[in-house]
């Protein structure tokens, strides 16, 4: 049976050279490595990631992230793990490995607040789900970048993940953290060097009492709403209008909003469930796996 340790950085790094087939496109392979190291330069990483490797005898059958976050169940504070990067082999694949690296992961991530492990898988359900975690059901708002109009608003640095009311009895919540947003903020800044694109000069837009922040995703082409605090119909409307322009400016093709709460969707805009990047929820508490209130800046 393999076993779970967790990776140095020169092992790190020897993975990279690896992953760089599952997750490098648009990079160069060196600009890939690039990528990895800064990120994890990050002050998020720093404090929240480690890379585990699932190892028999010499070999590494299979590898993954984690994020560790803030999280609560009603009233009971603790942490949940968001794993990411989960990579065999093609040599390995089909063996199990995955799956019984995830379960090995639940047994090692345990102890008191310990609630949840959480991922977004980009390959449906199924492989997760043979690994105890639970699809939760997804809405994306998705809308056009506007080209016509210029923006208008100041945007500002992050400074806060958005502060929301307790969720539904028995419901799962990952907090968000101005860390994490800041540490999307870095890919992004990541990208737009390396493929010479403009970025977006601030990333959190006030108006009245409501509040948005996003940063652009240059590899799926979209500026995405890391989290949002619609307080009022006409400023959530107005706001989107503002990131339609934002996206247009940075020659990003679409607005993309995880829905967190339920908002009218912008004329021209359409809301759809969304069946890549699928959250995913096993629950290591014994409680329900339900997971709710899924800001995309969660996404790792
Ligand atoms: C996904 C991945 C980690 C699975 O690793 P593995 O060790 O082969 O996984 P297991 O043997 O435990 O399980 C295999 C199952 O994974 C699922 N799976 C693997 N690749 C898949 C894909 N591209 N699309 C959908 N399901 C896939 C299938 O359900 C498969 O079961 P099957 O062989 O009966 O069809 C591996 O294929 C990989 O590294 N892919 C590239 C990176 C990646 O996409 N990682 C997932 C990010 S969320």
């Amino acid at each position: 049976m393999p076993r779970l340790v967790v990776a140095t950085e020169a092992q790190r790094r020897a993975r990279d050279v690896l992953t760089a087939s599952a997750w490098g496109r648009l990079l160069r392979p060196a600009q890939f490595l690039d990528r990895e190291v800064t990120l994890r330069a990050h002050p998020f990483a720093v404090e929240a990631m480690r890379t585990w490797l699932w190892v028999e005898g010499d070999e590494v059958c299979c590898s993954c992230e984690t994020f560790e976050v803030r999280a609560r169940r009603g009233p009971v504070e603790g942490r949940a793990w968001l794993v990411a990067s989960v990579f065999t082999e093609p040599r390995l694949r089909g063996r199990g490995f995955a799956r019984s690296m995830l379960d090995a992961l639940a047994l090692t991530l345990t102890g008191p607040g310990a609630l949840a492990l959480a991922l977004f898988s980009e390959v449906g359900a199924p492989l997760y789900e043979r690994a105890g975690f639970v699809a939760q059901p997804t809405w994306d708002v998705v809308l056009p970048a506007e080209t016509s109009v210029l923006p208008t608003d100041t945007w500002r640095t992050i400074s806060a993940g958005p502060a929301f009311p307790p969720a539904g009895d028995g419901e799962l919540e990952l907090i968000l953290s101005d860390a994490q947003c800041a540490w999307h903020v870095e890919r992004e800044r990541f990208y737009a060097k390396a493929l010479g694109r403009p970025a977006p000069t601030g990333h959190l837009l006030v108006r009245g009492s409501s509040s948005l922040a996003a940063a652009a995703s240059f590899q799926t082409n979209e500026l995405h709403v890391l989290w949002y605090d619609f307080q009022d119909d006409g400023e959530a409307e107005s706001m989107l209008r503002e990131a339609c322009a934002v996206a247009g400016a940075c020659g990003l093709g679409a607005v993309r909003v995880w829905e967190t709460t339920r908002f009218p969707v912008p004329s021209g805009g359409a809301r759809r469930s969304r069946d890549d990047e699928l959250p995913m929820v096993r629950p290591l508490d014994g409680g329900a796996a339900r997971w709710t209130r899924i800001a995309r800046g969660l996404w790792a």
